[in-house]
């Protein structure tokens, strides 16, 4: 699959059909050992207008395909992900150091999500709408309104799901009838050229998907605020989410942005299950994702034995090299290592209890549960990306309430609790996109709707929801 888009390890972009390089790279190296993995074109200005002129006139001619053959082409990438899926699932556990079976399930889900999207496009349909149901008209007008593209959709993904928040933004704009930039993570991008290796492979028209890597210093802005942009789909942390709200000229946004999400256990939980699901839920892949639990609230009665629960859980993870199944390998870079071990020395010097790990070696940080977090500790608030998890003690449920409320963040939240009534009550007081009652926090199954509130992002993803989001109806009106 690889030889195409790489040569004398210098991967390359791909620009109308073709696989080009630039005079500049940027090194990648594999956060399990530093070593080099590859260099990828460091794109420039001028890339960028070259590049996103040529998705501009792709897509007219892409917006005329049949829906039918849209989906075709889908099918046909999803089944070239499971063919390769060894060799993309190698690449994207050196690049990103994610456990070797999570980074198989990436590809997995990926390949699943693909194909579904095929299948919810092509169901889809527009609306056909009498007048004479609105006060004050008979029935002489009548209105079709169908599904339209919306033009170039920039998709900007992060490190964390190289390929699988990719695919989640290319795969609705395309079968809306969009045409696509993919601006992937730089850290990352080697994975996504992958993936749009296996758009091309399944016969996508030239042009239709671009690639543009780059360092986001030189080209992020430029990017977000270009006139041939026309639906920028952003998955990131809050600030630059924020960054590039605040640049780019009005160009309609769908981000999906950082998260806090909080579990509140109640007195009646079921301990051991609840246990489970929250030390899976926080330290999967290392806490580095958007949906990992990021703080436990819990009633003071039960704490003790939540506490003693959670650690039982937290000792068999295994901690290590992701080629190794490790659950809690190295973070991404060390400036990640940085911020979260600064994060548990504010919070013991301000004394929380070390129930276990602060513990680091390399990029590796030794998964950590702090009881007694106190709400003027940072790691009460701030989005750690690590594999720590702070537990603060509440005395009710309002008071837990009022805590998961208090953050900026509003992705999902958790209930554990064996009483529905309780757990229908607090899901309605939550300020949150999605509320799980008895699980950890999650993104799946990937055609729920999925969205966060405040600092948490905007729009909807989830299949049907991305491909309405990149689309719009267009109306018309016959006069009878
Ligand atoms: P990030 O630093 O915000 O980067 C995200 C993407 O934005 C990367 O492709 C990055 O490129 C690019 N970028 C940076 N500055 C830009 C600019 N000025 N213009 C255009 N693009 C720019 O985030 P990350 O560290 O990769 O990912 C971790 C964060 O993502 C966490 O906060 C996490 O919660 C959030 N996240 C949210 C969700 C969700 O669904 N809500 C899902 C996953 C992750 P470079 O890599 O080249 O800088
Ligand atoms: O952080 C990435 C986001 O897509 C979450 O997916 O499955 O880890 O909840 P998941």
């Amino acid at each position: 699959m690889i030889n195409s888009i790489k040569k004398d390890n210098i991967y390359h972009n791909l620009y109308d059909g073709k696989w080009i390089i630039s005079d500049n790279t940027i090194d990648i190296f594999s956060p399990i050992d530093g070593e080099l993995i590859g260099k990828v074109p460091a794109m420039l200005k001028d890339d960028v207008n070259k590049f996103l002129e040529n998705s501009k006139l792709s897509q007219k001619h892409w917006e005329l395909t049949s829906i039918d053959s849209r989906a075709n082409i889908l099918y046909k990438t999803a089944k070239i992900l499971e063919d390769n899926i060894d060799e993309i699932s190698e690449i994207l556990m050196l690049e990103i150091a994610k456990d070797k079976k999570s980074s198989i399930s990436e590809v997995k889900r990926t390949a699943d999500f693909i194909r579904h999207t095929a299948d919810t496009g092509r169901n889809l349909y527009g609306d056909f709408i009498q007048s004479d149901s609105f006060p004050g008209f008979s029935r002489n007008k009548l209105c079709l309104a169908t599904r339209v593209p919306l033009g170039v959709v920039l998709a900007i993904s992060p490190f964390n799901y190289p390929i699988n928040l990719s695919a989640s933004k290319i795969a609705p704009a395309l079968m809306a009838g969009n045409s696509v930039l993919l601006k992937p993570p730089t850290q990352g991008s080697i994975s996504a050229l992958y993936l749009s290796k296996a758009f091309m492979m399944a016969g996508l028209p030239h042009g239709v998907l671009n690639t543009i890597t780059g360092k986001s210093s030189s080209i992020g802005d430029y990017l977000v605020s270009h006139e041939n942009v026309n639906f920028i789909n952003f998955t990131g942390s809050t600030k630059v989410g924020n960054h590039i709200a605040s640049i780019s000229n009005m160009i309609p946004l769908m981000m999906e942005l950082g998260g806090k999400d909080a579990a509140i256990v109640l007195k009646d939980a079921d301990i051991e299950k609840t246990a489970k699901e929250i030390i899976s839920g926080a330290f999967s892949y290392s806490g580095q994702r958007c949906t990992a639990i990021k703080r436990v609230l819990v009633i003071e009665d039960i704490a003790n034995n939540l506490v003693d629960a959670l650690l039982n859980e937290l000792n068999q993870l295994k901690v290590g090299l992701p080629q190794d199944n490790c659950e809690v390998t190295p973070l991404i870079d060390s400036n990640s290592c940085d911020f979260v071990m600064n994060l548990i020395k504010d919070a013991l010097d301000k004394g929380a209890n070390l129930v276990t790990g602060y513990k680091r070696s390399g990029n590796i940080i030794y998964p950590t549960l702090l009881d007694n977090i106190s709400l003027d500790m940072d790691l009460a608030w701030e989005e750690p990306f690590g594999p720590v998890l702070p537990i603060i003690r509440v005395s009710s449920k309002e008071e837990a309430i009022r805590i998961a409320n208090k953050s900026q963040y509003g992705l999902q939240s958790s209930i554990f609790t064996q009483d529905i009534n309780d757990a229908f009550n607090i899901a309605n007081k939550l300020n949150v996109g999605t509320v799980q009652i008895n699980s950890k926090t999650e993104r799946g199954p990937d055609h729920f709707p999925f969205s966060g509130v405040k600092s948490s992002g905007m729009g909807t993803q989830g299949i049907r929801y991305s491909i309405e989001a990149m689309s719009r109806l267009k109306s018309i009106v016959i006069n009878i």
